[in-house]
């Protein structure tokens, strides 16, 4: 086949299967199927070079009644590697290879499996908002190597030195009134928006998620913007605790509601979200070292694929079907590209 270039080349013992194709001036291309092993059915000899046919769907037809996806991926054209990677991922057979041979990169394989869920669910941590200036708590300098969590954010410490409790919290506050959400929290506003993300999870306290416009977000520990009373309940403004006025209702303490180290988690909110966890077929995890219990124990109970998107290690990574080394912001960018572009 002269100046025919392989599009794809398949080897098995018995022989192998290669999809030719030759570009046309238009940029069109047309196909045939190369048997490079005379290999027999029942008629006798079968033809070694299949007749020519002009599309793609025709062309995957020339190998369809060949088990191509379970042989050993020679060689992939690179215009139709992403082509390739889908039909071979959909037959589930050597996806290692394939995915090596297609040279599909992380963020590839994240966009493909991101455009073919049914029910994307998102869980972030504090990885979400450092690109908005807000420190996280187990980095190299996250606030935790700074402070002692159980000095200034446990429940004990709350009730026996209210005084630091409510420094630290007070501070954090007013850091946090001037930040803004990041391109990584519009990325995922604009997903739930257009019915991507059908479920938005996080750790975090400080609301940022909501202000890039999302809605309904499970704060699994709570959220800074509210406050009340430590002894009635009785709810307060952020500014009466920041100005550590004291409970207009009992005199009690003020607080944020915010879920301390030794409380549990709001029960209903983490009802909803192990729920939806369990209903999706694709979990993302952004930001989070999955250090802190029991939000860390949600990936095992995700319904389909789960993909960890995170700087550092977390001791779950094996268990997870793709980890991305990178930032929150730089790989939401990347993806929402690919998956706009996909959709021309
Ligand atoms: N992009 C991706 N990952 C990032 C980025 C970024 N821009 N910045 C930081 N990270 C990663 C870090 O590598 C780290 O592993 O985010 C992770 C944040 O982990 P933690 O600091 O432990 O924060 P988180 O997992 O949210 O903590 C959970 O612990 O102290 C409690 O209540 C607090 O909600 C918090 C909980």
């Amino acid at each position: 086949m002269k100046n025919w270039e392989v599009i794809l080349s398949v080897a098995g013992e018995g022989g192998g299967i290669q999809l030719c194709g030759q570009k046309r001036d238009d940029g069109t291309w047309s196909f045939a199927r190369y048997i490079n092993e005379l290999t027999f059915d029942d008629a006798g000899p079968i033809d070694a070079h299949s007749h020519v046919v002009h599309t793609w769907e025709e062309a995957l037809e020339l190998i369809e009644s060949y088990p191509w996806t379970q042989l050993s991926p020679q060689e992939v054209h690179p215009e139709f590697r992403l082509h390739i990677w889908k039909e071979a991922e959909s037959s589930g057979s050597r996806l290692d290879q394939w995915r090596d041979i297609c040279k599909i990169s992380d963020i590839e394989l994240l966009t493909d499996w991101i455009a073919s869920s049914r029910y994307m669910v998102v869980l972030t941590g504090a990885g979400m908002s450092t690109e908005s200036g807000v420190p996280d708590f187990r980095s190299q300098k996250g606030l935790w190597t700074k402070y002692d969590p159980f000095a200034v954010s446990h429940i004990d410490m709350l009730e026996k030195d209210y005084p630091a409790f409510h420094e630290f919290y007070s501070y954090r506050m007013c850091e946090l009134k001037k930040v803004q959400p990041n391109d990584g929290h519009k990325i995922l506003s604009r997903w739930q928006k257009e019915g991507i993300v059908k479920f938005l999870a996080t750790q975090n306290v400080e609301n940022l998620h909501q202000h890039a416009g999302s809605t309904d977000v499970a704060q699994l520990h709570g959220g800074l913007e509210t406050v009340q009373c430590h002894s009635c309940g009785s709810p307060a403004s952020t500014d009466s605790f920041i100005e550590r006025e004291s409970c207009a209702a009992c005199g009690g303490n003020l607080r944020p509601n915010i879920t301390l180290f030794g409380e549990m988690l709001p029960q209903d909110i983490w009802n909803r979200t192990f729920e939806e966890i369990a209903k999706s077929d694709l979990l993302l995890i952004i930001g989070t070292s999955l250090q802190v219990s029991p939000v860390n124990q949600l990936p095992k109970e995700a319904g389909g694929k789960v993909v960890v998107l995170n700087l550092d290690e977390t001791p779950f990574d094996q268990d997870f079907d793709l980890v991305i080394r990178g930032k929150a912001g730089d790989v939401l960018r990347q993806a929402e590209r690919q998956l706009t572009a996909s959709k021309k």
